[in-house]
């Protein structure tokens, strides 16, 4: 695929087809993440990944610990506790938005919930993928992952694969620790749920807006 198209064409893909991706197809990706640029290629980076079996031991461990009620606590902060005035205004009309096209009402908790909970499940993707980072990483390494992060995703599009890049997840890392065997020395980062899409689902028609590239660039 044309590199433009791999990247205008990305998604969160949030409704899949049970085809397991195959491991072939899995470490191709991966090879061609790891050339992401790194500060003094120190490649900070690593996956833990379960395909079939392995991904529903991740599903079922994730939705004990959200329909427990287990503490959250991610490994580390994500985001400030105040985000900015203009994040905060995109984020409250992507979720209003995602919503909206799910025909979720504002006031209907459970409705909001079941869709929280699809997190857990992982959007019933067949594969999934756990960023993780040394315990001592600093942004600069977060920095790097994010960049291994988003080629992952675009070489898993080039497979024939759709994926959603997750934090809800991460915010219960002992769920996701023990059925991928991710040693404690490493951070959770994120997760990364793959598969091939269900194009006939309605939520995979759902797209964000982004802002103008000229909007985003100042020119000297
Ligand atoms: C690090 C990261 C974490 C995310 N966590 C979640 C998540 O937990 N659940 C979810 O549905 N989407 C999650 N997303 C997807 C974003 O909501 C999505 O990327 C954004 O709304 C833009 O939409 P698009 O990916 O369809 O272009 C995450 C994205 C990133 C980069």
């Amino acid at each position: 695929m044309d590199a433009m198209e791999l990247m205008k064409g990305r998604y969160s893909c949030r409704a899949y087809q049970p085809e397991l991706p195959t491991r072939k197809k899995v470490l191709e990706a991966v090879e061609a993440a790891s050339f992401a640029a790194s500060s003094k290629n120190t490649q900070p980076w690593k996956l833990h990944i379960g395909i079939g079996e392995s991904c529903d031991k991740v599903r079922a461990s994730l939705t004990e610990a959200f329909d427990t009620g287990a503490p959250a606590g991610a490994d580390y902060k994500y985001a400030p506790d105040s985000l900015p005035q203009e994040m905060m205004d995109r984020a409250r009309t992507c979720g209003f938005a995602l919503f909206q096209h799910k025909g979720i009402g504002r006031d209907d908790k459970a409705a909001r919930k079941a869709h929280d909970r699809e997190n857990f499940k992982l959007f019933g993707a067949p594969a999934v993928a756990v960023l993780s980072l040394p315990a001592a990483a600093e942004k600069g390494n977060f920095l790097d992952a994010g960049q291994f992060l988003g080629y992952f995703m675009l070489a898993l599009r080039e497979a024939g694969y759709e994926s959603v890049p997750m934090f809800s997840v991460a915010n219960y890392p002992r769920a996701l620790r023990a059925p991928l065997g991710i040693p404690d020395d490493r951070i959770v980062v994120c997760a990364v749920a793959f598969g091939v899409p269900d194009a006939e689902a309605h939520v995979n028609a759902f797209r964000t807006t982004r802002e103008s590239a000229e909007s985003l660039v100042s020119w000297a």
